[in-house]
């Protein structure tokens, strides 16, 4: 298992949100109500396992890792990455600021929609990037020496910087949230593979 394979496998888990995301966008929207309980536990999950955990790895790590190899940050396609993780910690803002206002405000649920939307468009392109291009380039340029010293990082970010069983936390909330909301549950690795960040 690479580097590249645990932040893919965390994309499955985080495109499950999204899927749970638009469902609660869409009620949103039709009703002028916001789920209050599903929205703030699908925003816990985007900042925690999405930002912390997951673009974490990528923004302390992976990407400086790319760098090191000759990757330009500014220009190139690390700079592009982060750029986006920016965008996307602006509208999690927006959506927790729509839901804070949701008890009072007869247009908040519009406007949690409307974040919301914004904010799948936008992580679903960036982990179709991720996947489909700056993984393959950081594989072709990273030794196996590498590969390893990011795998011990990886493992470091999660029992020392995220702590032990939050990650778990995570993964069982995305599917408490996806059985609620009738989403499918994200293919599981095969067999004796880590789910993801070597759990
Ligand atoms: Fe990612």
């Amino acid at each position: 298992m690479k580097p590249s394979d645990i932040l893919s496998h965390e994309h499955r888990v985080i495109e499950q949100v999204l899927e749970c995301l638009e469902k609660l966008a869409e009620q949103a929207a039709a009703s002028g109500r916001v789920d209050e309980q599903s929205a703030r536990e699908a925003i816990d999950f985007f900042r925690n396992f999405a930002d912390r955990c997951h673009h974490g790895k990528e923004e302390t790590h992976f990407f400086p890792a790319m760098e090191a190899k000759g990757f330009p940050r500014d220009g190139g396609p690390t700079g592009v990455m982060l750029y986006e993780h920016d965008q996307g910690r602006r509208l999690v803002t927006g959506m927790a600021d729509a839901v804070a206002a949701s008890g009072d405000d007869p247009d908040a649920a519009a406007r949690f929609a409307q974040h919301a939307r914004q904010f799948i468009d936008l992580l679903r392109e960036h982990i179709q990037k991720e996947d489909h291009c700056l993984f393959a380039m950081a594989d072709q340029a990273f030794t196996d020496a590498d590969q390893q010293r990011l795998l011990d990082a990886f493992d470091k970010v999660e029992h020392e910087h995220i702590g032990a069983g939050v990650h778990e936390r995570y993964l069982e909330l995305a599917n408490t949230l996806a059985r609620r909301l009738g989403v499918p549950l994200a293919a599981q690795p095969a067999d004796g593979a880590p789910s993801c960040c070597g759990h």
